[in-house]
Formats: C-alpha cells, sequence, structure tokens
C-alpha cells in the first residue's frame, strides 16, 4: 500500500466557462458564435453547473473526495469594464461557503482561458493597461476569498499564449507545427507573467490564500541529438513559466501526455499507439514526469496536481490510467518530491473548448436534461481518497484498489 502524505487534496478540477453555461459575456462564447467560427460546436448551456453547483459538489463530497478546483468567471462578475455585479460575486461566494461547510476545500482559479469580450475588444493581453485592468479585478475578486487556502491565479498561462496566438488575438502570424501548438506569443507570456506577480501582491495582501498558478507540462522528451532542440522548444512553451512561479506559494502541474522532440521539432505520435479521444497518445505516466521536471526547475515550491486525466468513453480505461498516473506521483513522492495534493480533470464531461466529444468526466451529463451519471471511477478515486493510498502490483505502474 502506498500512502499519500497526511493532508493531502484529493479533488476534481473544472473551469467556468466549461460547466456553468450561458457565459454570454466572455471572448469564447464571442469566437464561438463568430461567423465562420473554426469551433464545431458551441458551449451554450454547457452542464448548467451554474445552477446545479449544490449537486455537483455534492456528488464529489459523497465519493470522498476533499477538495473542489473552480474557477470564478471574470465576464460575468464584471461584464462591462469598471461594473461590477455584486450579485455574481454573492454567487461564488455561496460556492466557496458551500465547500467549505461540507468540508471540501475550495481551491479558486481566478482566470482559466476566458477573458470579458470588452476586455478582447481592447486588445487583451495587448492592451498597454491589460495588467492594471487585471489587477483591478483580482482586487475585486478578494473580497470573497479572504478565507480560500488556495488560489491559482491563471490557468496555464502557456497554453493561453498559445491559444490567443492560435485564435487570432496574438501579435504574431501563427505557424501550425506537427503534434504541437505554436509557441506561447511572448508579449502575452510577459504580461501574463506581469499579471501574475500583481495578482500574487494584491493576493498576498488581502487574503489569507497560498497562491500560485498551473501550468501545462507537457513532457518534451527528446530524441538521441535533439537535446539543444527540446531545450529551446520547452523554454518558450513551458519553462519559462514555471520559472515564473520561484516565489509563489506553490505551482499547479497540469499533465496528460507528452510531446517526443526530433531535429525539427516536435514529432508526431508514432503510428499504432494508443491515443485518447483528443487525439493524445495514451501515457498515464505523464503527471509523475511533469512533477519531477517541476521539482528540478523549483525545489523548494510545493507542488498540486491542478489538473490531470483522460478523454475516454470507457470508464474503465479511465480507471487504468489513472492508476498508472497515481503511481508515477507515488515514485515521484517517493523519490522526494513535495507533492501537496491530486486534483482529476474534470469533475464532469463538459465543453471541451469547442466540442463535447472528448469527455474526461467522472461524471456523465445528459445534454439535454442535465441529469448527472456519475462513472465507476468517482468512487474509484473517492476510495483512493478515503485511504489516502492505494496498492500497487509488483512493478509498480498499475494500481489495484481494493
Ligand atoms: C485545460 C482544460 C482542458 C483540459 C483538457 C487543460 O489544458 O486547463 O480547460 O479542458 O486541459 O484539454
Amino acid at each position: 500500500m502506498f500512502h499519500f502524505p497526511d493532508g493531502f487534496l484529493w479533488g476534481a478540477s473544472t473551469a467556468a466557462h466549461q460547466i456553468e453555461g450561458n457565459n454570454v459575456a466572455s471572448d469564447f462564447w464571442a469566437i464561438e458564435h463568430a461567423e465562420g467560427s473554426v469551433l464545431p460546436e458551441r458551449s451554450g448551456d454547457a452542464c448548467d453547473s451554474y445552477h446545479r453547483w449544490r449537486e455537483d459538489l455534492a456528488l464529489l463530497r459523497a465519493a470522498g473526495l476533499n477538495s473542489y478546483r473552480f474557477s470564478i468567471e471574470w465576464s460575468r462578475i464584471e461584464p462591462a469594464r469598471g461594473e461590477i455585479s455584486r450579485a455574481q460575486l454573492a454567487h461564488y461566494r455561496a460556492m466557496i461557503d458551500g465547500c467549505l461547510e461540507v468540508g471540501v476545500a475550495p481551491i479558486v482559479t481566478l482566470h482559466h482561458f476566458t477573458s470579458p469580450q470588452w476586455f478582447a475588444a481592447a486588445g487583451g493581453w495587448l492592451a498597454p493597461d491589460a495588467v492594471d485592468t487585471f489587477a483591478r479585478f483580482v482586487e475585486t475578486a478578494c473580497a470573497v476569498l479572504d478565507d480560500v487556502e488556495w488560489v491559482c491565479t491563471f490557468n496555464e498561462p502557456n497554453m493561453l499564449a498559445m491559444l490567443t496566438a492560435l485564435l487570432g488575438g496574438g501579435s504574431e502570424p501563427v505557424e501550425l507545427v506537427a503534434g504541437a501548438l505554436p509557441p506561447p506569443d511572448p508579449t502575452i507570456g510577459d504580461a501574463l507573467i506581469e499579471a501574475h506577480h500583481r495578482a500574487r501582491g494584491i493576493l498576498r495582501e488581502r487574503t489569507q490564500a497560498r497562491v500560485g498558478w498551473t501550468i501545462a507540462n507537457q513532457n518534451f522528451q527528446a530524441e538521441p541529438g535533439a537535446e539543444a532542440v527540446a531545450e529551446e522548444w520547452g523554454w518558450s512553451r513551458e519553462d519559462r513559466f514555471i520559472d515564473a512561479a520561484a516565489d509563489d506559494d506553490f505551482i499547479g502541474v497540469q499533465a496528460y501526455t507528452r510531446v517526443r522532440i526530433g531535429r525539427e521539432g516536435a514529432l508526431p505520435i508514432p503510428p499504432g499507439a494508443a491515443t485518447t479521444l483528443t487525439g493524445w497518445e495514451y501515457f498515464p505516466a505523464a503527471v509523475g514526469l511533469a512533477a519531477r521536471h517541476t521539482a528540478r526547475r523549483l525545489p523548494d515550491t510545493p507542488i498540486m496536481v491542478t489538473e490531470n486525466g483522460i478523454a475516454t468513453g470507457d470508464d474503465e480505461e479511465r480507471i487504468r490510467y489513472t492508476a498508472g498516473a497515481l503511481s508515477s506521483l507515488a515514485d515521484a513522492i517517493g523519490d522526494g518530491v513535495d507533492v501537496r495534493g491530486y486534483l482529476h480533470w474534470s469533475l464532469l464531461d463538459n465543453y471541451e473548448w469547442g466540442s463535447y466529444g472528448p469527455t474526461f468526466g467522472l461524471v456523465a451529463v445528459d445534454r439535454e436534461s442535465f441529469e448527472r451519471r456519475p462513472k465507476p471511477s468517482l468512487s474509484w478515486l473517492g476510495q483512493v481518497a478515503r485511504q489516502n493510498g492505494f496498492a500497487r502490483d509488483d512493478a509498480g505502474r498499475q494500481a489495484d484498489i481494493k
């Protein structure tokens, strides 16, 4: 039996735009509805979790999980520049209270990919006052965060800077590279790093929170002879964002797969390799390797796994993947990596940024009635949480939950 450290957080993660529904003032909503949009599906009602969050929290709690990561939606709180909705702030405060009342630690993300439309229209992260504007939002949000222990400023700033470029908001032309997204727009990257540091200062002044941000860890693996290419590849896409967390209270590790790097850059997934519904290589060791990589760069910063999971229609495969992932994480912890929690992506089958196809959830959601149907993987993970550990076979690569 491998035991995780005392006080380990076990939970699931979500993001406002992917589950709430009708985030009509967000920039992504506008992208979904733009003429000729490249996105196959719109978010619409999503999981209607804006109204059903109590039910979602109850499912998570009943399974045995002790933490819930969710994001607050800037475009709801500030639908027009400078106009703050007290009712929306109260909504998120109610969610935080709802968690605390049932003994679930709320882990709150302030920005999970979406911004208000007015912010995007004014130039987004490239606008000269972008950091000040975000800092004012953070000050506003502090009103409901005073007793929240864990706050993530940005979700995956590295991915955000890539997506913004991809979706046409960047300062540089976008060139798609085999098997990987284009590099983050460096100017947007700079703005996000500055915004994160400003937000961290504000949160430390006004709340009790431990502050960090969460990074998309892509496990760039160099083929022989491509070490220098991989190093450079990883710097702009990932490592500079990890290093920017050097003075944070924790860093969020988010890992799903790996990307092999050859002399010319990212290599396609090898023919015959198992893939998931997102087309990524099935690679359960991703999270353990990502935690090790992060700890090598930031040896003194505690790690929280803020996302890890698999898009699959086969829940047995989800359990197998997660068991492998936890095994790799246990190995990293065994080797001294300071990991404080594991939050599975995702609680619900949700809107996967353009499509409802890739199902990452521990809970299925009926697209019309919004009925929640917990999958076996939810009780499986809940059982691991209750035991704060799991039994492993001799190879240590597969978990066997009793
Ligand atoms: C994001 C999530 C997303 C997940 C799976 C992460 O990059 O934070 O919003 O749904 O990966 O693609």
